[in-house]
């Protein structure tokens, strides 16, 4: 929400581009589109979605067209990783685009790295595709587990939100965030205290190595049942999708424009439920792995897997 008010307020526009199925929150200006039978919208004025304007991702074209045709763009934000943190995943050439044809029309460039902060890479996915959004939005890890988020990025913007009270009194340009837990002392601590352990990488080798790991289970347990089906990742985020022929590949999902089918709802929620049976709750079609998992937990939750997965084909739901 500070990103998008530093963004409207710096450009002096109202209107924002979003993309599908990308999530930033539950705050009114993110909280998506309006869907047949959705709820993502329920209860949002019908003003503020006015200023959303959605699109589907990886189509640099029609970015461009957006911008021109909708008058009053500030900001575009996106996952850096696609939708569903990385489940269906963006081509690093559409993040290029965005940010060269976003300095050029002097729109702002928001990377939602909230999940992707510190898991995509010590440096959140900007460091590991080598792209420098104008501004960045972390929580979750940044905050060692405590409730906490931050936002950085390019100078003048965050001038806007400077705590120097001399400073702010005579700038007019100052957007306020207060708050009952902004600048909390306590999360600001646990932050410094996580970073640090970030800074050094041995969190992500660990955490992405046994996601690898755990990929390579998970595509074991669909050709061990005959299932149709896929796993893939990006660093310690793992994604799955069950009952589909998918293209073969590596640990990443192999072309981005051709995004990975949907696992049928249906079919979703009786493995969620064959899953638990099973003593894993999965985390929609996807986990996170971490760098305290063991090699056992590895084990054990490709084993419910495969289990959960064969349960599913005995009963005739694949
Ligand atoms: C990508 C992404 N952006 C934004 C948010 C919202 O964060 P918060 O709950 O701190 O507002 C989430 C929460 O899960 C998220 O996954």
């Amino acid at each position: 929400m500070m990103a998008l008010r530093l963004a409207r307020a710096a450009t002096g526009k109202d209107r924002i581009i979003k993309f599908e199925h990308h999530f930033h929150g539950w705050h009114d200006y993110a909280a998506g589109e309006w869907t047949e039978g959705g709820t993502a919208a329920l209860g949002v004025p019908s003003q503020t979605l006015s200023n959303v304007v959605i699109i589907p991702q990886n189509d640099l074209a029609l970015v461009e067209r957006t911008i021109e045709q909708e008058s009053g763009i500030a900001a575009i934000i996106l996952e850096p990783t696609g939708y569903h943190w990385g489940g269906g995943p963006t081509a690093v050439e559409f993040l290029r685009g965005l940010r060269e044809l976003t300095r050029r029309t002097g729109v702002v460039l928001i990377f939602d790295e909230v999940i992707t902060g510190f898991r995509a890479s010590p440096g959140g996915a900007q460091a590991r595709f080598g792209i420098t959004p104008d501004l960045t939005t972390m929580a979750k890890i940044v905050a060692g587990g405590l409730p906490g988020g931050a936002v950085a990025g390019r100078a003048d913007l965050l001038a806007m939100i400077d705590s120097d009270p001399l400073l702010s009194r005579s700038n007019k340009r100052r957007v306020a965030h207060p708050g009952t837990f902004n600048a909390n002392p306590l999360s600001a601590a646990a932050a410094v205290a996580c970073l640090e352990l970030v800074g050094t990488g041995d969190p992500h080798r660990a955490a992405d190595a046994a996601a690898v790991r755990l990929v390579d289970g998970m595509n074991a347990a669909f050709k061990a049942t005959g299932v149709a089906g896929r796993a893939y990742g990006l660093a310690s985020m793992v994604h799955f999708l069950i009952g589909q022929e998918c293209p073969p590949g590596g640990f990443e999902w192999p072309d981005p424009y051709k995004a990975p089918p949907n696992t049928d709802p249906g079919v979703a929620i009786a493995f969620k439920q064959a899953a638990l049976n099973e003593g894993v709750e999965f985390m929609g079609e996807g986990a996170m792995v971490s760098s305290a998992h063991t090699d056992q937990d590895i084990e054990d939750t490709a084993n419910a897997f495969e289990k959960a997965l064969a349960a599913l084909k005995a009963d005739g739901i694949v």
